[in-house]
């Protein structure tokens, strides 16, 4: 029996959303992690390509569908309660929502947070990669899945650039549980013959980013102060260098790996690699408001050139315990085997930001 098939002989008892009317089958995919950033783009990608998608969501005192609105298909997705640390949750889940492809996206997603809240990272990050793999391998073995690994696992690079034979030397807690989840979803493809694929994400943003990461709070700092607002923006290392790329395209690519005959991983880069100070820079001047940068360290400032207001200063609580300092990707593999490339470069990036933030502010 198909997992469509099955499907339809199960009770489910989605939160939100309607359970489909019988009739033609259609590819089903879960999300988790579906109102984050990723997840809110793969489940329009999913649905322009005619899946019937299903996400989940932690319970929570407000309705956290904020992105999957701003899409525009808050209605169109069908959300079940799931919270990685519950066993229980995963378990029901799986067995009452068969589906062919998972793609799992839920995380503690703040590298900066994950020295306040080491443990709780290593359950849901990592422990719970293996709740879902478990599962899945006794409950739904045909299912193909996704998992989302990161850049940040090469935390302190081993080699430049970056792919997907480079020794994994995380610095963070969140890292330490990603590669953790890397090895073993691995593990569960070679010992159980699952399709089970990793996406070694290098970062990707969008105007859907959470406020914390950096791209975010740049962007909506600048807005804030072109429309007149006077607080500069609050920075810890600008010198760090990422490779950024737009989310809508990343999805497209771990949805392309789900495709494959054989399962495997994939780096997914631009190949292109910035300093902090530098996507300030660009979102700024995006905004009309050209920067002059001047002193070092904790003394280094941004002012408009213009106006000499102040737009950027250090502070050092925004230093992390231990840093990833360089971080760029080849994503040759993912290019040569998916066909897939980066559409939006890091200055266009800056521009989409910035200017979906202005247009908020007004
Ligand atoms: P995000 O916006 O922070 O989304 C994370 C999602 O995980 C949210 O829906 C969140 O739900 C959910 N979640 C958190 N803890 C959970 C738990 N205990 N149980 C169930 N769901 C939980 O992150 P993102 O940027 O979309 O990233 C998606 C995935 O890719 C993450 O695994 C991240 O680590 C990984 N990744 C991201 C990047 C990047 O640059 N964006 C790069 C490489 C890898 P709430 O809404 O309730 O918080
Ligand atoms: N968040 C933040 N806030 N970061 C800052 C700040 C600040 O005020 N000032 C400087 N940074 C530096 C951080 O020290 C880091 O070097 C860099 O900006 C990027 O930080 P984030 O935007 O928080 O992202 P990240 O690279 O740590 O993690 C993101 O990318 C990973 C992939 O490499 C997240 O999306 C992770 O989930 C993802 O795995």
């Amino acid at each position: 029996m198909t997992p469509t098939a099955i499907a339809q002989t199960l009770p489910q008892t989605p939160i939100f959303g309607c359970l489909p009317a019988t009739g033609a089958p259609r590819r089903r995919a879960f999300i988790t992690g579906i109102t984050g950033q990723d997840g809110a783009y793969l489940a329009q990608l999913l649905l322009d390509k005619g899946y019937e998608v299903h996400g989940g969501m932690r319970r929570s005192a407000q309705d956290e569908r904020a992105r999957l609105e701003t899409l525009g298909i808050a209605d169109q997705v069908i959300l079940h309660d799931l919270d990685l640390t519950e066993m229980t949750n995963i378990f029901r889940l799986i067995r009452t929502v068969p589906v062919d492809e998972f793609y799992n996206l839920a995380a503690q997603s703040f590298v900066g947070a994950s020295w306040d809240q080491p443990l709780y990272t290593g359950d849901v990050n990592g422990i719970g990669v293996a709740r879902i793999l478990d599962t899945l391998r006794t409950l739904a073995p045909e299912t193909r899945f996704y998992q989302a690994s990161t850049s940040e696992m090469f935390g302190l690079v081993q080699a430049v650039p970056q792919m997907e034979t480079t020794p994994f030397y995380p610095r963070s807690p969140y890292g330490a549980a990603k590669a953790y989840a890397h090895h073993i979803t691995v593990n569960y493809r070679e010992s159980f013959d699952m399709h089970a694929s990793c996406g070694i994400l290098f970062n990707h943003e969008s105007p859907l980013r959470g406020a914390e990461f950096v791209t975010r709070k740049i962007t909506r700092g600048l807005a804030r102060i072109a429309r007149g607002g006077n607080a500069p923006i609050q920075l810890g290392n600008l010198s760090a260098r990422r490779d950024w790329g737009f989310a809508g395209d990343y999805v497209e690519g771990m949805w392309r790996m789900l495709q494959q005959d054989a399962p495997g991983d994939y780096v997914l880069a631009t190949g292109i690699t910035t300093p902090i100070r530098d996507f300030v820079s660009f979102a700024a001047e995006a905004l009309d408001m050209p920067l002059d940068w001047r002193g070092d360290g904790i003394d280094e400032v941004a002012t408009d050139r213009r106006t000499g207001r102040r737009v950027v200063e250090v502070n050092p609580a925004f230093f992390r315990p231990a840093e990833v300092e360089l971080l760029v990707g080849d994503a040759s593999r993912a290019r040569r085997q998916l066909g897939w490339r980066p559409r939006v470069d890091v200055r266009g990036l800056a521009t989409m930001m910035a200017r979906a933030d202005y247009d908020a502010v007004a």
